[in-house]
C-alpha cells in the first residue's frame, strides 16, 4: 500500500556520522595533509568514510582544515572511482560517490577535536538523534563497531559515549578515568596526565556517539584551559557527569581496529594490519596466493576467484584480474592493469594502464605500458613498449594472436595488428604498423620480404624466419 508522505514530514534520518580531519597531522612531516597518506591505494581518510558509511547514515560531514581543495579533490577522485568498487576494507558501498557519501566541512584553524566537532553544528542545525564522531586517522574502524557503539548509546540513553581498549603501550592516548563502580568519569589526554594517570592502560580510541542536540550545549561550554590551549572532545566526558547525564562506554577487544597513526611507526602498523585484511578478503573470496607473505595487494583491485598470484608480486591501485589468470613471482602490476581471463603475466613484468587479453602471455623481464593487447597472444621476454617520449604517453595496440619476439622494443603510439610477428631484437618505430600476419624484423624493424614479394621496403628473410 502506497501512503502518501507531505514534503517535509518526514521524521530527519536520526544517525549521522562526522569525521575529524582538520589536524595538521606535523608528526608524520612532509607537506601532505595526513589524512590523504595513501594506505594500499587509497587515502587515509576513505576508510573511515566508508565504515561510516556501512552503518548508513544520513549524513557523513567531513572536517577539513587549510588543506580544504587537496582533500576535495582526492576524496572526490579516490570515492567517485571507488563507488560500487567491492567489499574490502575503504571500498564503497555501491552506488556511493562523494556527492552522495560525504560533505566537507571547515575548520580553520584547527583549535582541537571538540572545536572540530562543533564546526559541524551549522550544516546539522534541527538535527537530532545520534552523531558518530571518528578521528580522520583510525583507518583500521570497522563499521561493526560504529554499530555496536549506536546499540550501546543509544540503549544507555547516553548524552554521550565513547569507545576505548586496553593498550600495553598506552603513550600517547588520553586516559579513561573511572570511578570505583567502573564508571567513566573523564578522559584525561596524556600531554596533562600525571604519572598515576599515565599507569592507566585504558585509553580513548578516537570513536564516539553523541545525542543531538543535547550535546551541542555541552560542546559549546568546553573551555581550552590546557597545556596544548585546545578544546579537547575529551572533556565532554567530565562536562556530561557534572550536569549528571548519562556517559556511555563501549570497550572493544581488538585494539588493532582502532590503531590512530601519528608517526611513522604507527603508519607501519596500520598498513601491516591493512595489508593483512585485504589478502584475508582475496583468499575467503577464493582468490590463490599462493605466499601472502611476499605479496602486496592495494585495496583497490579486483581479483576474481580462481586467479593466482605468485610469490613476490605486488598490484596496485585501479587493477582487474579475471579468471584463471596468474601473475608474479616478481610482478609488478600498476595501476590500470586489466588482465582478461587467462592471462598471463611473469617474472620480472610491469604492467600500467594496460589490457591484457584472454590467454595472452607476457612471461619474462617485460614493460607494458599504456598498452591494449589482444587474446591469445605472446609477448616474448625483454619486450618493451617506450611509451614515454620524455613529455607524453603515447600507445601500443598489439591484435589478437600476434607473436612479439624476445627483445622486441615498441616506440609508442605503434600498432602491431592480429597475427603480427616481430622478430628477436626489433625495433619498432614510432607510427609504424606491422600489419595483419605480417612479420618485421630489424632495426629499425622492417616487413620481412616473402617468396614473391616486390615490396621494396620489406628486407629479404629468406626462408621467412626472422
Ligand atoms: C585524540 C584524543 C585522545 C585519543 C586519540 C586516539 C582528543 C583531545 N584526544 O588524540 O584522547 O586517545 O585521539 O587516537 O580528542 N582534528 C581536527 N581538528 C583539530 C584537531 C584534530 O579535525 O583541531 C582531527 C585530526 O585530523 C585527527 C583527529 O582529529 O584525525 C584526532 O586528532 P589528533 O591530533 O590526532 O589527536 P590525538 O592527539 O591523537
Ligand atoms: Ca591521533
Amino acid at each position: 500500500m502506497q501512503v502518501a508522505v507531505e514534503p517535509g514530514a518526514m521524521s530527519p534520518p536520526t544517525l549521522n556520522a562526522v569525521i575529524l580531519a582538520a589536524g595538521e597531522g606535523k608528526r608524520l612531516g612532509g607537506s601532505r595533509p595526513k589524512v590523504l597518506t595513501p594506505l594500499w591505494g587509497l587515502p587515509a581518510l576513505a576508510y573511515p568514510v566508508a565504515a561510516a558509511l556501512g552503518v548508513e547514515p544520513g549524513r557523513v560531514l567531513v572536517v577539513v582544515g587549510r588543506h580544504r581543495e587537496a582533500i576535495a579533490t582526492a576524496l572526490s577522485a579516490t570515492l567517485a572511482a571507488d563507488a560500487g568498487g567491492g567489499s574490502g576494507p575503504g571500498r564503497l558501498p555501491a552506488g556511493a560517490c562523494l556527492d552522495t557519501a560525504a560533505d566537507l566541512v571547515t575548520q580553520d584553524p584547527p583549535l582541537g577535536t571538540g572545536h572540530a566537532v562543533l564546526c559541524a553544528r551549522e550544516a546539522l542545525a534541527g538535527v537530532s538523534g545520534t552523531l558518530l564522531v571518528i578521528n580522520g586517522d583510525t583507518p583500521l574502524v570497522p563499521s561493526e563497531l560504529l554499530a555496536d557503539l549506536v546499540a550501546e548509546h543509544e540503549r544507555k540513553g547516553a548524552v554521550v559515549s565513547v569507545v576505548s581498549m586496553h593498550l600495553e603501550d598506552p603513550a600517547g592516548y588520553g586516559r579513561m578515568l573511572r570511578d570505583a563502580q567502573g564508571e567513566l568519569q573523564a578522559i584525561t589526554e596524556a600531554a596533562d596526565a600525571s604519572p598515576e594517570v599515565l599507569e592507566i592502560t585504558e585509553v580513548n580510541a578516537g570513536v564516539w556517539a553523541l545525542s543531538l542536540p543535547e550535546a551541542w550545549d555541552l560542546l559549546t561550554g568546553l573551555g581550552r584551559d590546557n597545556s596544548q590551549g585546545e578544546v579537547y572532545l575529551t572533556d565532554l566526558v567530565a562536562a556530561a557527569r557534572a550536569a549528571d547525564r548519562p556517559v556511555g562506554s563501549l570497550v572493544w577487544g581488538d585494539p588493532e581496529d582502532l590503531l590512530g597513526f601519528n608517526d611513522h611507526l604507527d603508519l607501519a602498523l596500520a598498513r601491516a594490519v591493512l595489508r593483512e585484511r585485504i589478502l584475508a578478503g582475496h583468499l575467503a573470496r577464493g582468490v590463490e596466493l599462493v605466499d601472502p607473505e611476499t605479496t602486496y595487494i592495494d585495496a583497490t583491485v579486483d581479483i576474481a576467484p580462481g586467479a593466482r598470484v605468485l610469490p613476490c608480486t605486488m598490484i596496485e591501485g585501479r587493477s582487474r584480474i579475471g579468471a584463471g589468470c596468474e601473475a608474479g613471482p616478481f610482478a609488478h602490476l600498476r595501476d590500470g592493469t586489466v588482465l582478461e581471463p587467462g592471462a598471463e603475466i611473469g617474472n620480472f613484468t610491469e604492467t600500467k594502464q594496460t589490457t591484457v587479453g584472454a590467454g595472452s602471455k607476457a612471461k619474462h623481464l617485460t614493460y607494458l605500458g599504456d598498452t591494449v593487447i589482444g587474446a591469445g597472444t605472446n609477448i616474448g621476454a625483454g619486450t618493451i613498449t617506450a611509451n614515454y617520449d620524455g613529455k607524453h604517453k603515447h600507445r601500443t595496440t598489439i591484435g589478437d594472436g600476434a607473436f612479439i619476439g624476445s627483445g622486441t622494443v615498441i616506440v609508442a603510439p605503434a600498432e602491431v595488428a592480429d597475427g603480427g610477428v616481430t622478430g628477436a631484437g626489433a625495433v619498432v618505430r614510432r607510427h609504424s604498423r606491422v600489419g595483419s600476419h605480417e612479420t618485421w624484423v630489424g632495426v629499425p624493424a622492417r616487413r620481412l620480404r616473402k617468396a614473391g614479394d616486390r615490396d621494396p621496403q620489406a628486407r629479404d628473410g629468406g626462408d621467412g624466419d626472422a
